[in-house]
């Protein structure tokens, strides 16, 4: 008598991909509620081997890969990929829907080719003719681009078993599908599948792999938190659509710092590198002092850059006073208030408060604390802050203006950009050997705004 056999299911964790045999309400790997998605298991039995051909070596026994890595040329790009492109390197884009992950990555086959290296561009997405009117509208001719439409796992696997690419993108990992899931593309198991064998093909086969990661706001099924354990690199690309700058930004780097950013401009012809970062987000050059506006000196990754930093401060007119942070996070500036109120005697309570970095853009750095207040403080008291002059500085609980990483790196660039004056943490005082600005170093907050407010 036949028997059918029931299809065996199991349930994936959607935030981290873990596996578990019953539904139950919580992930027991990383606690996530409500997480558990069911999907089919694979098929087939483990085999145990009795013979294997893996072979342990002594460490100073194995050999420098002596292969070079491959330099697209594009120096925003390179740097987040921490200089070079490594054969065998596999990095992970992540960004929301329209924010530019395919112009991104075309333009990216088309300067790797230029550098003679042979590309195979995998397009799930799009069409080739869709694909070729993109390639079209940013110049790009893709002599040495191969370019196919598939989603296929198996196919990918066997196209790329049969012949050599140097650089191998995939545009995105979420419609690529496997034959030995019945899960649609984009599921848990689906994704973590197909990055797998992509993966161990690129580590073995020795081409670098870059693959395009859907996230969504909500940080729906199979978003790249899966993947990001089983890539060397992971670089998220972000910027408001409603301004023109993208930036790359690296969250995971296996061999290198993980802080490392680049900025492009996205325009009708794609996307051009920023070539003046450290005074992009400046709103103009002839600095004037203005009331409520400060320029801060941030480092992201080695790389100074000097931002507005904007401030309103107006009574509230309802009960409860209004905060309102953009491009920072909206605690750290309740933070800020309640340390500005309970150590300088400023009456935050009473009063809305909304800040903003320029540009939009986000930032987390510690060397906005004291900018930020300088620019509170001088919207509260309605008094302008110099314009040639730049603040940075940490400030801690007790009101006290703490020191920074790369001081050095942000007083030449502030001398070079042409500030006169630059408010920084007394502690790092020392430490600064550019002469051409005047350096006033400060202890507490109190001592900076009477410094920079009077
Ligand atoms: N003709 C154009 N002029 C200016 N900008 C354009 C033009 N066409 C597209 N863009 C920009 O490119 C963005 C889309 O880029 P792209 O398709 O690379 O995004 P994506 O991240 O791959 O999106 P998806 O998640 O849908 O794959 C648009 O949001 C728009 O900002
Ligand atoms: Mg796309």
């Amino acid at each position: 008598m036949k028997t059918s056999r029931k299809a065996k299911t199991a349930f994936f964790c959607s935030q981290c991909g873990a596996e578990h045999p019953k539904w139950q309400g919580q992930c027991r790997e990383c606690a996530a509620w409500n997480s558990l998605i069911e999907e089919k298991a694979r098929s087939g039995k483990v085999t145990r081997r009795s013979s294997t051909s893996i072979d342990p070596q002594a460490l100073t026994r194995i050999s420098h890969d002596s292969t070079k890595g491959y330099v697209s040329g594009v120096g925003e790009l390179d740097r987040v990929l921490g200089g070079q492109l490594l054969p065998g390197m596999t990095v992970l884009i992540g960004g929301e829907p329209g924010i530019g992950k395919s112009t991104l990555l075309l333009q990216a086959a088309d300067a790797y080719s230029r550098q003679g290296l042979s590309v195979l561009y995998v397009t799930g997405e799009e069409s080739l003719s869709q694909l070729k009117r993109r390639a079209e509208r940013l110049g790009v001719d893709g002599e040495r681009v191969a370019a196919v439409n598939a989603t296929n796992l198996e196919e990918i696997v066997s196209l790329l078993g049969k012949s050599h690419y140097a650089v191998v993108l995939i545009d995105s990992i979420q419609t690529v599908s496997s034959d030995s899931f019945d899960s649609p593309p984009g599921t848990v198991a689906q994704v973590r599948e197909a990055a797998n064998q992509l993966v161990t093909l690129a580590k073995a086969t020795g081409f670098a792999l870059i693959l395009v990661g859907h996230v969504t706001k909500e940080g729906m099924v199979a978003g790249p938190k899966v993947l990001e354990h089983i890539v060397d690199t992971v670089i998220y690309f972000e910027g408001d659509s409603s301004q023109l700058y993208r930036v790359l930004r690296v969250t995971k780097n296996r061999y290198r710092a993980a802080n490392e950013m680049g900025l492009f401009q996205m325009n009708s012809s794609g996307l051009t590198e920023v070539t003046n970062p450290s005074s992009f987000f400046l709103s103009d050059d002839n600095r004037t002092s203005r009331v409520g506006s400060v320029v801060a000196g941030v480092c992201e990754g080695h790389r100074p850059l000097m931002i507005d930093v904007q401030a309103l401060v107006t009574t509230a007119a309802y009960g409860n006073p209004q905060r309102v942070a953009g491009g920072i996070d909206n605690k750290k500036l309740s933070l800020l208030l309640a340390v500005l109120e309970k150590r300088c005697d400023y009456p935050m309570a009473t009063n809305d408060v909304f800040v903003s970095v320029a540009g939009g853009l986000r930032l987390s750095e510690p060397a906005l604390d004291l900018p930020l207040l300088v620019a509170i403080v001088s919207s509260l008291m309605n008094r302008p802050v110099d314009g040639q002059t730049l603040v940075v500085g940490e400030v801690g609980l007790s009101g006290e203006v703490r020191a920074i990483a790369e001081i050095n790196r942000l007083a030449s660039e502030a001398a070079k950009l042409g500030f006169r004056t630059m408010v920084l943490p007394e502690a790092n005082l020392e430490h600064v050997t550019e002469k051409s600005i005047e350096l006033i170093g400060v202890k507490d907050i109190q001592t900076a705004l009477d410094k920079v407010i009077g």
